[in-house]
């Protein structure tokens, strides 16, 4: 089983939410491997709209480190997101390679994958509002959420537990193929919505078009 851990924080091995989200990894077990990626160790643009990607799947003209950090996305059975509560949301690299991978979103290019969430904030307050908005992009991108921890990075140890209890449901979520129904809803909801608009749009969004069709979802 592919593990992608993917850190959003800047403080890379100071980071008190990776060291929350290895604990996530510590309940993996043995058959996870898992790579992790810490986004400041990477070049990321902003997307500027231009939606290459719709038109050819994938294509960008912005030469960064986002589509390969997007392919290892495509690999992973499974990804942990793991970010700082910044202002109640996810940090700005990480919002920055979300809004990079919309063709995630029109093509539905995470189904069959697993994500879960990681949040540490100063207050322990609001972790909620982050872990769901780890699990709205989830879905958008047609992915089961297996769920989220979240923890005061000054009280890590509270929640050490938890987080290796979510590891192990992460990789069982993974391994037995789990589908939680009430999200395969929302997922199919979404993919009605989408389907809709690639057919409104099929002249321009060619590459997403040719795609939908190909998945027999058209
Ligand atoms: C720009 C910025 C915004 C932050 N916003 C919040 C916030 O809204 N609420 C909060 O409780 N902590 C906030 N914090 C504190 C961090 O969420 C907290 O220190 C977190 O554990 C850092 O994670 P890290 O060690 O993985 O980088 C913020 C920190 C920064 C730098």
């Amino acid at each position: 089983m592919n593990i992608l851990l993917i850190s959003a924080s800047p403080r890379k091995s100071k980071s008190q939410t990776l060291a929350l989200a290895q604990h996530v990894v510590k309940g993996l077990g043995v058959s996870a491997r898992v790579e992790t990626v810490h986004l400041c160790d990477l070049k990321i643009g902003y997307c500027t709209h231009c939606e290459a990607c719709h038109v050819a799947c994938l294509r960008c003209p912005i030469k960064d480190d986002v589509p390969a950090l997007l392919s290892k996305m495509l690999a992973a059975d499974g990804i942990i997101l793991a970010t700082p509560n910044y202002i109640n949301q996810v940090t700005a690299a990480l919002k920055a390679v979300f809004d990079r991978s919309s063709h995630f979103i029109h093509c539905k290019r995470l189904l069959g994958r697993y994500l879960c969430g990681v949040v540490t904030s100063g207050s322990g307050t609001q972790d909620d509002r982050v872990l769901d908005y780890l699990r709205h992009y989830s879905h958008i991108c047609g992915a089961q959420f297996s769920g989220g921890v979240s923890a005061c990075s000054y009280a890590l140890e509270k929640k050490t537990a938890e987080a290796v209890r979510l590891g192990r449901k992460f990789a069982q979520d993974i391994g037995r193929r789990k589908e939680y129904p009430a999200q395969t809803r929302v997922i199919k909801k979404g993919m009605a919505h989408f389907g809709r608009i690639i057919g409104m749009r099929k002249d321009h969004w060619r590459g997403e078009y040719a795609y939908w069709k190909e998945k027999g979802w058209l």
